[in-house]
């Protein structure tokens, strides 16, 4: 097999948390009645061109110019899913998703494929389906901050959720505040809908008087929040409303070993048997090979 190169590992080692995820999560569910459902609100195509996660492929023979995407991976675990729902906002891509149906005939009449914004089509799902019966497995992988916090609200209420979300610490949210402690009205209008809270002012920006050259005193404001205090935010404002578990660690992610992103795993079921399950088997996913 080809090697990959480094700068699309980061890809690579997500979308292997979640495959082994998805598999332990359907051997412990696959003797109950319960319908599981997959649930991708930002499923791309099912494969991710190498281009697309900053491969570079001049030293590398043969090399497959694609890696298998969440969708394409999802649909290989067994025992499948009663039911898988693509979203995808791209015409063009939400087009293509339509090809798994023939690359995966025997499962083509579970696949159910939206276009649409993950936002809306999430918060229906989490409305609609019937959670005395269901159980799923939901998939939040945006490029930024497309993810409001009523949409993490609505998965949490469900009591039936489990989460893997790509939340984008330091792309959405501290590289939009500026080593002073500035960003303009829109990023903190984002900001504001991601976290769903103001109270990040306070804490990700540093307030202090000091002396300035004519001894009066001045206000300085500095940013002091880090990519893991940001992390660290989120996980806190999503603890108060999953009644299962929110696990305190988390995986970096992001191209050349950056941490771009923090892979963050919620569990919705308050029940303690599902959440210790979910616990330990996230946290075992989640760790470095
Ligand atoms: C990081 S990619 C997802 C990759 C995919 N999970 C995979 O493994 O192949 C993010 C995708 O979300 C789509 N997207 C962006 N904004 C969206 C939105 N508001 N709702 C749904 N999809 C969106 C983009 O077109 C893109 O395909």
């Amino acid at each position: 097999m080809a090697q990959l190169p480094f700068a699309g590992m980061h890809t690579v080692e997500k979308l292997k948390v979640l495959e082994n995820y998805l598999a332990a999560y359907q051997k412990v569910l696959k003797n109950t009645n319960f319908e599981t459902v997959f649930f991708d609100a930002f499923a791309g195509t099912g494969e991710i061109p190498i281009d697309e996660v900053g491969g570079l492929f001049q030293d590398v023979e043969e090399a497959d110019p694609f890696i298998e995407g969440s969708a394409k991976r999802a649909l290989g675990v067994k025992p499948p899913f009663s039911r898988y729902i693509f979203v995808e906002q791209n015409r063009r891509k939400a087009a293509l998703l339509q090809d798994l149906k023939s690359d995966f005939p025997h499962l083509s009449a579970r696949i159910h494929i939206e276009r649409a914004d993950a936002n809306i089509a999430v918060e229906e799902f989490c409305k609609k389906t019937d959670w005395t019966r269901s159980r799923s497995v939901m998939f939040l992988d945006p490029f930024g901050n497309q993810v409001g916090w009523n949409t993490i609200e609505a998965i949490a209420r469900t009591r039936a959720i489990d989460l893997w979300y790509l939340f984008p610490a330091h792309l959405g949210i501290n590289r939009q505040i500026s080593a002073s402690g500035n960003f303009d009205i829109h990023k903190g209008a984002s900001l504001d809908r991601v976290l769903g809270t103001s109270e990040w002012r306070e804490e990700f920006v540093a307030q202090i008087d000091r002396e300035n050259l004519w001894g009066e005193t001045e206000q300085v404001s500095f940013k002091q929040s880090t990519v893991d205090s940001v992390t660290r935010f989120m996980i806190k404002r999503m603890k108060a409303v999953f009644k299962g578990v929110v696990l305190d660690e988390w995986l970096p992610l992001g191209r050349g070993g950056n941490h771009w992103y923090s892979l963050i795993f919620a569990c919705a079921n308050p029940s303690a048997k599902a959440t210790e399950i979910a616990e330990r088997v996230a946290r075992a996913v989640m760790t470095r090979k």
